[in-house]
């Protein structure tokens, strides 16, 4: 069977969010689990970001040009083994030479232009897959056109397609004006994007796809109501019958307390109490915050947008902070949760350290370290964090929604049972309610030792989901 995932961003090449954790490691899972015969391939954009060391030992494939409306652009398209996965980079340096990787005025000519470089790849590579499998709304364009502008062609007619959605929040929505001279879309194809009169292309590729999945099977239920679909729920609900939820797993390699070279001390679930006891005094030194073994550390690592939560965590602070308690935030985002932020840690210097980046290895000295890990989303279509933090012994707090809710089950004192705490209601005290039960049960060193033991056995790698996929593309 041959696969190949489009999508914007993977790891270890190119990231700035959950989307490239999946599409760096779900890959190497499904040809763990089935070897040989699978045949796996990603593509994503060759962006400046790339690090030079993959760089070097890329192989250059093909190179030609792709018309997108009037414009005919060069490609090139290289690729990288990794994993037994082979990885293609669109190369072209007047769209992807840019410093960030989204958040630039033509982002919707960027991206169709990549969606076209792929279509156009196929011939070129002779590499026609069993299953297109696109991620997120800078793919959508390829499931739009593979029904579309290519659907006339014998070897794409016999492609099945897969959309997966990894947060309804970004759906790609434009104008109309640029239906033709951008996207190359006729206006007999104009119904197919239609939706509340502008341009979605989501909303495409949830027609024009033969499966939609998502990343939890909550979330999949969520996003056919009004209150999570961000408009979309018509559309799902329509077609439904196409939708279903495969809970993310985590690199357990990449993300492993026993032998993460980010940590000052690695650990197991059997040396756990020393290991995470030198990794907090550690933090504790890094975050400049007094040394403390004993003050519970609650952290949050996450974009600082107000649906991650931080509506309620601004509500709740003073009332935590009267505790003894540690706080410790990694994350950058909007400016008005930063300065919220910045100003916390002035009015509380012994309580309170913040740091505003985007660090990957002192986000992992976060989840080794603390105590408590914090993550109240309004809405979460999986969530790696409350994972990844419950892997490396760090109880996680959660609202009760989309991924947290398949993933992080409730402890109870009386069973023993559980690998977290939850609270239900999007509401500050009930989230605070949450954090401070999961103070006392740390207070009580027994009890506490249960829970984060429970926390650290659970199995959140991909062979479970892994497996799901491939039943998927089997089925397909
Ligand atoms: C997005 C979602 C997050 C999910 C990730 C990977 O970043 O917001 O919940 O875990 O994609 O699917």
């Amino acid at each position: 069977m041959k696969i190949l995932f489009v999508g914007a961003e993977a790891l270890p090449f190119a990231s700035t969010g959950g989307l490239a954790d999946v599409l760096g490691s779900l890959p190497a899972a499904l040809k763990r689990a089935k070897g040989d015969d699978l045949d796996i391939r990603v593509v994503l954009p060759l962006y400046q970001s790339v690090n030079e060391k993959y760089r070097k030992d890329m192989k250059l494939e093909a190179e030609f040009q792709v018309q997108l409306a009037w414009r005919s652009q060069y490609c090139g398209i290289y690729s990288y083994d990794l994993q037994g996965v082979t990885y293609y980079f669109i190369d072209n340096e007047y769209y992807f030479s840019r410093g960030t990787l989204y958040g630039n005025f033509d982002d919707a000519e960027r991206f169709a232009f990549f969606c076209a470089a792929v279509m156009e790849m196929m011939p070129k590579l002779d590499f026609y897959p069993d299953v297109l499998h696109a991620h997120d709304w800078q793919s959508a364009l390829t499931v739009i056109y593979l029904r579309t502008k290519y659907s006339w062609i014998a070897e794409y007619q016999k492609m099945r397609c897969v959309y997966t959605i990894h947060n309804i929040d970004y759906q790609g929505i434009y104008d109309f004006d640029i239906l033709g001279d951008v996207f190359a879309l006729s206006d007999l194809e104009r119904p197919i994007v239609e939706y509340n009169g502008k341009i979605n292309l989501t909303k495409g590729a949830i027609v024009c796809c033969d499966r939609l999945t998502t990343v939890s099977q909550r979330y999949a239920e969520e996003i056919q109501t009004d209150y999570f679909a961000s408009g979309l729920q018509y559309i799902l609900r329509m077609y439904s019958g196409k939708v279903m939820g495969i809970v993310n797993g985590i690199d357990v390699d990449y993300y492993n307390p026993a032998t993460d070279p980010a940590l000052l001390e690695t650990y197991t679930p059997r040396t756990v109490e020393k290991g995470k006891a030198k990794n907090k005094a550690e933090l504790q030194r890094v975050f400049g915050l007094p040394e403390s073994p004993n003050t519970p550390i609650v952290a949050m690592v996450s974009r600082l947008a107000s649906h991650k939560g931080f509506d309620l965590v601004k509500y709740a602070m003073e009332g935590l902070l009267s505790r003894d308690v540690q706080f410790v935030l990694l994350g950058t985002g909007e400016a008005e949760l930063e300065s919220f932020f910045e100003n916390l840690q002035k009015r509380y210097p012994e309580k309170v350290s913040i740091m505003l980046a985007y660090n990957k290895d002192l986000s992992k000295q976060i989840y080794a370290g603390a105590d408590i890990f914090l993550m109240p989303s309004k809405s979460e279509p999986c969530g790696l964090a409350q994972m990844i933090a419950s892997r490396y012994g760090t109880v996680p707090v959660v609202h009760e929604v989309g991924g947290l809710f398949d993933t992080i089950h409730p402890f109870n004192p009386e069973t023993k049972e559980g690998n977290g705490v939850t609270f239900y209601g999007y509401d500050a005290m009930d989230m605070l309610d949450a954090v401070i039960r999961t103070i006392d049960i740390y207070n009580d060193h027994d009890l506490w030792k249960v829970l984060r033991s429970n926390a650290m056995k659970m199995d959140f790698s991909w062979a479970s989901s892994a497996g799901k996929y491939l039943d998927m593309y089997e089925g397909l």
